[in-house]
């Protein structure tokens, strides 16, 4: 294990189940102080309890909605209250919703657009610069398989994840000689409170096909190998062969021909690997 979070101060959104609450687990046995973010203060506490706990590390919790319009700039002004300088973000915030672009609520799809794509621009921009200061940290941007390919019937959350990843890539290359790390990291299907929220049960991730069980992960591998590919600078990470496969596959094979794939794959009524 590297020494690069130790006595780091890391801000993670989302942190109140999943993925995020495996990362605060993991950051923190890698001696990693911790900010933790999310809107249910009962859920965080109990993550942040069961951390401190096991690891005695420092940790704050703020509650906060990133998807409202102020929502990124009331956890700045939090963090900034705290005045702990943040070496790593991980913006891991973000929900999908699953079904017919034209029948799903509008209001959700545009909340989903400001928490996958608006926060993370704004939590980027504003602690970035203090870490090219230093010259060292980073930020982990949370993409998604989801992110390498248009997804129909998952459209909005497809576009939003090939955000997040275009964002990241490009910001890695203006990064570079800083000494500030930057990744995209590219999870294909973990269960998670993810499938709920995005109208999929993880019995049904379960059972689907077998691409679908043989890219699932669980969230404590998934969120080992994330932290193992940023340590090792890493600019995108894609877990697991198969989902490297797939990923690569769909750069390769012409894109009307991916397009219908994943719309086969993700009109089935909760069939396949809808992440
Ligand atoms: N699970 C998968 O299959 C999968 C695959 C690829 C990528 N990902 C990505 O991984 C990330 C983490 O997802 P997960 O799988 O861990 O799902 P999860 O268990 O549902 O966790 C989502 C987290 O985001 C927080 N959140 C949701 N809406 C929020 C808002 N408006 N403001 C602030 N925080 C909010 C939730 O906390 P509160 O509800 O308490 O706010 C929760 O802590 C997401 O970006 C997702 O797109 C997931």
């Amino acid at each position: 294990m590297s020494e690069l979070f130790r006595e780091s101060w890391v801000l993670i959104t989302g942190a109140s189940s999943g993925l995020g609450a495996e990362l605060a687990r993991q950051l923190a046995a890698r001696h990693a102080n911790l900010v933790l973010t999310a809107r249910s203060i009962e859920r965080l506490s109990a993550v942040a309890e069961e951390v401190r706990t096991r690891h005695g590390v420092a940790m704050h919790v703020i509650s906060v909605d990133l998807a409202a319009s102020d929502g990124p700039a009331k956890l700045i002004a939090e963090v900034e209250a705290l005045g702990v300088a943040i070496d790593h973000l991980v913006n891991n915030a973000g929900f999908g919703s699953l079904g017919r672009f034209v029948r799903t609520r509008p209001e959700r799809e545009t909340e989903m657009v400001r928490l996958n794509c608006e926060a993370v621009v704004c939590l980027t921009r504003h602690f970035l610069p203090g870490m090219i200061e230093r010259g060292r940290g980073g930020v982990i941007q949370l993409s998604s398989t989801a992110g390498h390919q248009p997804t129909p019937f998952f459209t909005t959350y497809g576009a939003t994840k090939a955000f997040v990843l275009s964002f990241a890539s490009a910001l890695s290359a203006e990064l570079a000689g800083t000494g500030v790390r930057m990744m995209a990291f590219c999870p294909g299907p973990v269960p998670t409170g993810f499938q709920k929220a995005a109208g999929l049960a993880i019995t049904d991730l379960k059972r689907g096909g077998l691409r679908a069980r043989l890219s699932m992960m669980e969230a404590p591998e998934a969120v080992r190998r994330c932290l193992r590919a940023y340590e090792d600078g890493r600019s995108v990470y894609v877990p697991g062969f198969v989902n490297r496969v797939m990923t690569l596959a769909t750069k390769l094979a012409p894109r009307a021909l991916v397009v219908n794939a994943a719309a086969r794959s993700l009109s089935g009524g909760g069939r396949g690997s809808k992440t």
